[in-house]
């Protein structure tokens, strides 16, 4: 009976009738003036301090401030709700959002570096600690997570996203709005998830930020939709419309994407907001003439909330009293926006309370938890003579580059409250790493500022030391927003410290801080290793030092493609064969005449401190019923002399269809942790989903046909099988 009760106390609130829900909200809307109403629509900015200007305020309490982005900490966000529930005629709670993208006040490693974990439990418990922290002050909305697949490092936003896969990003999709949102996203420490942004941002042309974009109908529903309609189905409460423009119609003015696909086929019942200023931006992509215009677009193909520029509130009242908006657009947004303020349980529980805000922040769990995940992200690119890990006998070793005691660029773009100082740097991870030893830093200015007497500083630290640490990238404002590059070379003359160090004739390695993929070529071949530690967190430094000394095994594996260089992108291993693939033999294939057209490390890409090996592939039944679902299995032994964690991918490859398909497809994979000696059987189900694809009709099916199964430790090699659905052809 007690068991009984408390099942039934514990069932989440979602799953209460909705129909209660939306009688409140309907009660609600019968009561609301027309200003009152696009009041629930308007979004508004805190100041740069994470105030609310007195103007919040005054909107607040005059029921006018659905949401605001950008107000912080408990006391401010306390304050500024009590002016609404305190003075407005409705008392309907503000919503709270903020850019938590990877941790709030205890920073994560950036989404691209925890997808390299390809452990969808590393992101959802990043997401569930997130949660925690943002929500013990009052945020109940985070702007997360990115879903583009992004194909072009050049895109500064790269750092933001799961990376080039839409079956990976899928599963990250899912994994990040788990742990935002949970069962039940009333419920203390939940927040709304938001899925951004809706849709194709991440294609923008030469990879600037903000650019247009050309994609047809096939890629966008796809490689696009897929981490999107993960997001929904996952029960996200909210989308982010995009900055672009697609096929012509900007993404916040697009009723194909905004209605047609997401209320008309996914049946998403949440609400979508504009990026910023996205909505008064129509102007200049020119297709509208002024506010009016722009509102009218943006609301009319399904843009709910208007995010900082203000031409709904402006404009609507005009509008739908002459009737060139219906008002029953506007009741539908609201309607939106309230049913999620009820989800969330808003009106029940609007206030922070201040002292789990004191509890939560940075508390030992969060840094354990960004510790794991940043040990998890870790990528071993090269250890050409197993140079890595280095002896923790060392009696002298150099620590070289200016990242090697930059924090913030431990934390990467948007790293939320997160402070450098709550961060240890790279040097000083390895000197609690090596107490016995002289840790000699020779870490020079800053990245752009490297001297000649810098590198001959570290020249001289490398000869001094028994082994060199050169750490290199990007400083932590050279990726994200806005921070697109022609070059992804290292900046600066940091090949040159890599270099000066190499010279000394002592071991050296490389730790890369980056915030996309870099083209790497000069340094690999300085350094006999390198260690892609991406931007890593608050606790990254120590993942990082673990890794160097032997404590932690690398594991983690590349989602995006390294290229050689920046002509070669936009470069991806799902790519199309086309009638001529690239041959070494035939010059009249597809290639390029000065460098090589493989990538530097490919999607999948990962190496370990000791070896894996697969063996024992099948699949069963070998020829299947349409419909039917195969088993993939492989054995995996870890034939070294260490523990570690392989990650075992599926490619699939349709051999023939009536429209092209990729030269391979990820359709599964785990990561699996084996002590030394040890095997295990690894099983992947091949069903309809996995199988099928957009016919020549833009329909989903899956048409009888032979499929190559590969699986390996990376999209190149591997053992392959054959699968053929609906007998052969
Ligand atoms: C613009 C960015 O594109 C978006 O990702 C972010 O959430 C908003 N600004 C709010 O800061």
């Amino acid at each position: 009976m007690i068991a009984l009760l408390a099942l039934i106390l514990s069932l989440p609130a979602a799953a209460a009738p909705s129909a209660d829900v939306e009688a409140r909200v309907q009660e609600l809307l019968s009561k609301m003036t027309l200003e009152e109403k696009l009041g629930q629509l308007q979004q508004l900015d805190g100041r740069a301090d994470g105030k609310a200007s007195p103007e919040l305020f005054d909107l607040a309490r005059t029921g006018r401030l659905g949401a605001v982005l950008g107000v912080l900490g408990s006391s401010e966000i306390n304050a500024l709700q009590r002016a609404a529930l305190e003075n407005s005629r409705l008392k309907i709670p503000i919503l709270f959002g903020f850019d938590v993208i990877h941790g709030y006040r205890t920073i994560f490693p950036i989404p691209l570096a925890l997808a390299s974990s390809w452990d969808p439990g590393e992101v959802e418990s990043a997401a569930r600690v997130s949660a925690r922290e943002a929500e013990a002050t009052g945020l109940r909305w985070m702007f997360s997570p990115m879903v583009d697949i992004a194909r072009d490092p050049r895109w500064g936003r790269v750092a933001e996203g799961a990376g080039e896969d839409p079956y990976l990003g899928s599963a990250m999709a899912r994994a990040w709005v788990r742990g935002y949102q949970g069962d039940d996203p009333s419920q203390p420490g939940r927040v709304a998830a938001c899925a951004k942004h809706w849709v194709g941002y991440g294609a923008a042309e030469g990879g600037r930020d903000y650019g247009t974009t050309e994609i047809s109908e096939r890629t966008l529903r796809e490689i696009y939709f897929p981490p999107f309609k993960a997001a929904v189905d996952a029960g996200a409460l909210t989308l982010m419309s995009a900055f672009n423009d697609l096929d012509g119609v900007p993404s916040t003015a697009n009723r194909f994407t905004l209605t047609d696909v997401l209320r008309g086929e996914w049946k998403f019942s949440g609400f979508v907001v504009s990026d910023y200023n996205a909505v008064h931006e129509l102007i200049n992509h020119g297709v509208a003439q002024d506010g009016a215009q722009a509102a009218a677009r943006a609301l009319t193909a399904g843009v709910d909330m208007e995010m900082v520029s203000r031409d709904y509130a402006q404009n609507l009242p005009e509008l739908v009293r002459a009737g060139a908006v219906p008002l029953s657009a506007v009741d539908e947004a609201v309607r939106r926006i309230l049913r999620v303020k009820f989800e969330l349980g808003l009106f029940e529980r609007p206030y922070a309370d201040p002292a789990r805000e004191d509890a939560e922040l940075l508390s030992a769990a969060s840094r354990a938890a960004a510790r794991r995940a940043a040990e998890r992200s870790l990528v071993l690119l090269q250890n050409d003579g197993g140079v890595l890990p280095l002896s923790k006998s060392l009696k002298t070793v150099a620590v070289i580059g200016p990242l090697a005691v930059d924090r913030a660029a431990l934390l990467g773009s948007w790293s939320g409250e997160g402070r450098p100082a709550d961060a240890a740097s790279v040097a000083d991870a390895v000197r609690a790493a090596l107490p016995g030893a002289r840790v000699i830093a020779s870490t020079g200015g800053a990245i752009g500022s490297l001297s000649d007497a810098d590198i001959q500083s570290a020249s001289e630290a490398a000869r001094a030391a028994d082994a060199a640490i050169v750490v290199l990238g990007e400083s932590a404002d050279m990726s994200g927003e806005a921070s697109a590059r022609s070059s992804l070379d290292l900046p600066g003359r940091q090949l040159e410290l890599a270099r000066a160090a190499a010279a000394a004739g002592k071991p050296v390695v490389a730790v890369a801080l980056n915030g996309r993929p870099l083209t790497l070529a000069p340094l690999l071949s300085t350094v006999p290793a390198v260690l892609e530690a991406w931007q890593p967190g608050t606790e990254g430094a120590a993942a990082v030092a673990a890794a160097l000394f032997g404590d932690a095994n690398p594991g983690g594996h590349l989602t995006m493609t390294f290229p050689r260089s920046t002509g070669q992108i936009p470069i991806y291993y799902d790519h199309k064969n086309g009638g001529r693939p690239a041959s070494e033999s035939d010059h009249f294939t597809s290639k390029y005449i000065d460098g090589p057209w493989t990538p530097q490390f490919p999607f999948g890409w990962g190496l370990s401190y000791t070896t894996f090996t697969l063996s024992g592939l099948s699949v069963t039944p070998a020829v299947a019923a349409p419909g039917a679902t195969a088993i993939v299995r492989v054995e995996v032994s870890n034939d070294g002399a260490r523990a570690g964690d392989a990650v075992v991918q599926l490619y699939l490859r349709r051999r023939f269809a009536e429209v092209t398909r990729p030269v391979a497809e990820l359709k599964g994979f785990s990561r699996v942790g084996l002590k030394s000696g040890e095997s295990r059987v690894v099983e992947f189900a091949l069903g309809p989903a996995e199988l099928g694809f957009l016919g020549a009709d833009m329909k989903f099916s899956e048409p009888p046909g032979d499929y190559e199964i590969t699986v390996g430790t990376s999209s190149v090699g591997g053992l392959t099988a054959r699968l053929t659905v609906g007998g052969r052809r």
